[in-house]
């Protein structure tokens, strides 16, 4: 069950079937999935729409449907994630999300300061009330928020989309992770605020030294960000490796034409 040294997680022959939401009949979502993420890289997994890249994310944080069968083996910290009860130390801590709509996973009642504070009261609680605001300072200044004190006290239909995206990721840093998976984390954003909300992933990963897997349908920004590529279609691996190579020398049709069409 040990993983190799440089290897934080690695996905083993993934099958998981779910019954058709219509037919009922037994459909075949992810088949053969083999992927590893290796510490302090950043990876994307990109395909088109309804081709898996969600359930593999959502499969890795323990997420995937309560139907769904699966096979195969999720390693990580000398657990196989495929396997139940989901182990608590993981999801949240060890492994952070980071999701495609900042604005709608906000709880809209409570102010940014509420959500900070909660979050550290689960992972830092020995932290008195003047330490969590020292604390959630630090954390709102290295993501760029400078006016800090407004934005702890602004709910979240008073900030912009990407204000929000960092508020989320500072909620995800507060488990100090070792893994991030961000599921689209730009989309609902306008191209400029996608490009800053990027670049500050980049630098956080670099910095704090976490591993990313950016989960995109946006081969655009996939090349900007990640040094390791897998290309889904259909639930199953078209294409993985090194991103330079893979573009330099795509070898499987789909993956041409999707690298055709971005230039
Ligand atoms: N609860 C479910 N029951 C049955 N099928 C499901 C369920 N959830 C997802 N699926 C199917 O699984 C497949 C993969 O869906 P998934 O959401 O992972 O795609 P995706 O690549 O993330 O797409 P998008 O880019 O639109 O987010 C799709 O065919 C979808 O219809
Ligand atoms: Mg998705």
């Amino acid at each position: 069950m040990k993983l190799p040294e440089n290897t934080l997680l690695e996905i083993k022959s993934l099958n998981l079937c779910l019954p058709d939401t219509k037919t009922k009949q037994k459909k075949v979502i992810l088949k053969n999935i083999n992927l590893n993420l290796t510490k302090g890289k950043s990876h994307a997994l990109v395909g088109e729409s309804g081709s898996g890249k969600s359930m593999i994310c959502n499969t890795i944080l323990g997420l995937e449907p309560s139907n769904a069968e699966t096979e195969g083996s999720i390693l990580f910290d000398n657990y196989n994630l495929l396997k139940k009860p989901y182990p608590d130390t993981v999801r949240g801590r060890k492994i952070a999300y980071i999701p495609q709509n900042p604005i709608t996973s906000l709880n809209p009642v409570k102010n940014v300061k509420d959500h900070i504070f909660e979050t550290l009261e689960i992972h830092e609680p020995q932290l008195n009330l003047s330490e969590r605001l020292n604390y959630a300072r630090e954390l709102l200044l290295s993501l760029q928020l400078q006016n800090w004190e407004k934005v702890l006290n602004s709910y979240a239909f008073e900030l912009s989309g990407g204000m929000c995206q960092r508020i989320m990721i500072a909620l995800a840093l507060c488990g100090k992770p070792e893994l991030l998976l961000a599921d689209e984390p730009t989309t609902a954003l306008d191209v400029m605020v996608q490009a800053e909300i990027a670049y500050l992933l980049l630098e956080i990963i670099k910095k704090k030294n976490l591993t990313l897997l950016l989960i995109s349908h946006d081969l655009a920004l996939v090349a900007q960000m990640a040094e390791y590529i897998w290309v889904l279609k259909d639930g199953e691996i078209q294409e993985a490796g090194r991103l330079k190579e893979v573009f330099a020398n795509p070898e499987s049709q789909y993956t041409q034409t999707l690298i055709k069409a971005l230039t």
